[in-house]
C-alpha cells in the first residue's frame, strides 16, 4: 500500500486516530493542522502545515496526496465554499472522505455542511461522506473542565437520547473508506452500540469516576445568551440551535451497524471509553474545597 494519504486536522479529535488508522495499516500519511506536531516517530507520518485561512499552503500539503479526509473550515467566517476550492486544486486526489455529521440535512445552512457535501459530490472524485453521532471524546475535552470541576453539564438537548461514538471507530470507519474499494458514492451514518440520554450517558461516566455527574437540560435560549456572554458568533450560534434541536426531536437517536459492517468488530462501548479516562471526570482536590 503506497497511497499518500493527507488528513486535514490532523491534531482533532477525530484526525489524530485517523492518522493512527492509516499509518497502522502501512499508508503514508501528511498529517495537517496550523500547529503540526513532530514529536511523532512513525516513518509512516509526515507532519505538513496546513491552514484553511492561508492558500499558500494548500498547495504543498496537496502535492503527491492521492486520498484525503478533510475536517471542513468550520470556524472560517468564508468556510462555506473552501471545501470546493480545496477540491479545485487536489489533482493528484482519486479519493476524498469528508467528515460531516448527523443529520446534516436537517441543519440550517449556517452549518455549512451541506456546502461542503455539495462540494464533494460535484468534485468528480471517489467520494465517502461521513455522519458520524456526537463524539465520546467531547465528554474528555470541551465539557471536561465543568464536569470535573462543577459535576453539572448543562445544555439544551431535552431528554433526547444520543448514540455517542468513539472517534477510533470513525477513524477505522475513514481508514477503509480512504484505502479500500467499495465505498465511494455512499454516506455512512457512524455510531456507537447504544442510544443514551445526557443523564445516562453522564451515570456511566460517573460511575468509572467515582462520583455524581449530573445532566441539566437548559432552554434554547437560555443557551444562546450563554454563547453569546461567551463570544460565539451568531453563525455558531444558529449552527449549535440546529444542532440540539436535531438531538431534541430524536434525529441522533438512532444506532447503526456502519462500524461493525466495514471495520469487522463492533464499536467501542462508552462504559469501556470512561473506564480508560476516568481520571479526567474525578473529584479533585480544589472541586472538594469549593463544595
Ligand atoms: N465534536 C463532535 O461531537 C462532532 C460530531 C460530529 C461531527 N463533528 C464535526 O467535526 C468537526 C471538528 O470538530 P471538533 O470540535 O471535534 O474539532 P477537532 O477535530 O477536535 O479539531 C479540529 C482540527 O482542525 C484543525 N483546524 C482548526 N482550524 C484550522 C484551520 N484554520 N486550518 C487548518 N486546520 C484547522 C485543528 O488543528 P490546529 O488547531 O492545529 O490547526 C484540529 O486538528 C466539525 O466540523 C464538527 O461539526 C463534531
Amino acid at each position: 500500500m503506497t497511497v499518500t494519504v493527507l488528513v486535514i486536522g490532523a491534531t482533532g479529535k477525530s484526525g489524530r486516530p485517523v492518522v493512527e488508522a492509516l499509518a497502522a495499516r502501512g499508508v503514508k500519511v501528511a498529517a495537517a493542522s496550523r500547529n503540526p506536531e513532530n514529536e511523532g516517530s512513525d516513518s509512516n507520518v509526515i507532519p505538513i502545515r496546513f491552514d484553511w485561512a492561508d492558500r499558500a499552503t494548500w498547495a504543498p500539503a496537496l502535492q503527491g496526496a492521492e486520498a484525503l479526509y478533510i475536517v471542513g473550515p468550520y470556524a472560517q467566517p468564508d468556510g462555506d465554499a473552501l471545501v470546493a476550492d480545496l477540491l479545485a486544486e487536489a489533482h493528484d486526489a482519486r479519493r476524498v472522505v469528508l467528515l460531516s455529521v448527523i443529520g446534516a440535512e436537517l441543519l440550517p445552512t449556517e452549518a455549512m455542511m451541506a456546502h461542503w457535501e455539495r462540494a464533494v459530490r460535484a468534485s468528480g472524485k471517489e467520494w465517502t461522506i461521513l455522519h458520524p453521532n456526537w463524539f465520546f471524546q467531547n465528554f474528555g475535552t470541551s465539557f471536561a473542565s465543568v464536569l470535573r470541576d462543577r459535576g453539572v453539564l448543562q445544555l439544551p438537548a431535552g431528554d433526547g437520547a444520543v448514540s455517542f461514538v468513539d472517534t477510533r471507530d470513525i477513524a477505522e470507519v475513514a481508514a477503509v473508506a480512504l484505502t479500500e474499494d467499495g465505498h465511494a458514492g455512499q454516506i455512512l451514518t457512524i455510531t456507537g452500540p447504544e442510544s443514551l440520554t445526557h443523564q445516562q450517558a453522564l451515570d456511566i461516566l460517573g460511575e468509572a469516576a467515582g462520583r455524581t455527574l449530573t445532566y441539566r437540560a437548559v432552554t434554547p435560549q437560555q443557551a444562546e445568551e450563554n454563547s453569546r456572554a461567551a463570544g460565539a458568533s451568531e453563525r455558531t450560534i444558529v449552527a449549535q440551535r440546529g444542532l440540539f434541536q436535531v438531538i431534541r426531536d430524536g434525529g441522533n437517536a438512532p444506532v447503526t451497524d456502519v462500524v461493525q459492517r466495514l471495520t469487522g468488530r463492533a464499536p467501542r462501548s462508552l462504559a469501556r471509553y470512561a473506564a480508560e479516562h476516568a481520571d479526567v471526570w474525578a473529584v479533585t482536590a480544589a472541586a472538594t474545597a469549593a463544595e
